[in-house]
């Protein structure tokens, strides 16, 4: 992987404008699917979902679009990238509950076996077997990210080793705090299970998105300081083919001229 990768950056003019984009990244791998494969099941491709309020209005699109029969779930298999410690999908503010919610279109998936929940109890056996199955079914083609505001990515936190596979972790008080209002009057927990920076890497595509002026800060930090653990969403600069899609307040502290490609 090349060290000095640069990530596309795009600065779009609302969080809103979002949608009709991610909404094409998932057309182009499903028409990639129907035009390179052979039909079988083993080929559709792995689209890995993002939890969080920033693609909550993705969800809910993604589920229109197939209620409306303009995206097949038939044609995709799912999974995501973390879950709370012990959270079942019918727990509250657990992650499949919420990509339940939003995206009701998911539970038949679940059902069908074509959605593979990440192993919430985190045994090692567990999360070796969750790994196995994302490799056998080709890999995962689409990862949507989002971005804590200490530059976390899905459950890695400052510090977290750029080697690591599935893993359970422990979180970072700003990220507890950020998630007090899913457990209301409960605490949030304090460990969860996460795809590693490694796992993240592993995809063939990444399409990161960032809204609000909450993010700026880990924005620049991921775009424009220093690669390294202190900044997990830094290691995204170590990929090929990564999309990063920002309002302008979640943009408001790059040096935009200094991204080549920007597009403003
Ligand atoms: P958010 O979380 O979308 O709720 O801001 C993103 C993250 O913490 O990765």
């Amino acid at each position: 992987m090349d060290h000095q990768a640069k990530p596309e950056v795009r600065v779009l003019d609302a969080a809103d404008s979002a949608l009709p984009l991610l909404l094409d990244e998932v057309r182009s791998v499903l028409q990639a699917r129907t035009e390179g494969g052979d039909g079988t099941a083993g080929n559709r491709p792995l689209i890995s979902l993002a939890t969080g309020g920033t693609f909550t209005a993705f969800f809910r699109a993604l589920d229109a679009e197939v209620q409306q029969g303009r995206i097949a779930a038939s044609d995709f298999v799912g999974t995501h990238l973390d879950e709370y410690m012990g959270f079942e999908p019918e727990r509250p503010g657990g992650m499949v509950h919420e990509l339940l919610l939003r995206c009701p279109a998911l539970r038949g998936m679940l059902a069908r076996g074509s959605f593979f929940r990440v192993p919430c109890h985190g045994a090692e056996g567990s999360l070796r077997a969750h790994e196995e199955r994302l490799a056998r079914a080709g890999g995962i083609q689409l990862q949507f990210l989002g971005i804590g505001r200490n530059a976390h990515v899905a459950f890695n936190e400052p510090g977290a080793s750029f080697d690591n596979g599935f893993h359970v972790t422990t979180l970072a008080e700003s990220t507890r705090a950020d998630a007090k209002a899913r457990f209301v009057p409960d605490q949030p927990p304090r460990r969860a299970v996460t795809a590693g920076l490694k796992s993240i890497l592993g995809a063939e595509r990444i399409v990161l998105c960032a809204f609000g002026s909450g993010k700026a800060e880990a924005v620049r930090a991921m775009l424009q300081g220093e690669v390294g653990s202190h900044c997990p969403a830094s290691v995204l600069r170590k990929h090929k083919n990564v999309l990063v899609l920002l309002d302008p307040a979640a943009a408001s502290s790059l040096d935009l001229d200094a991204i080549a490609g920007a597009n403003c």
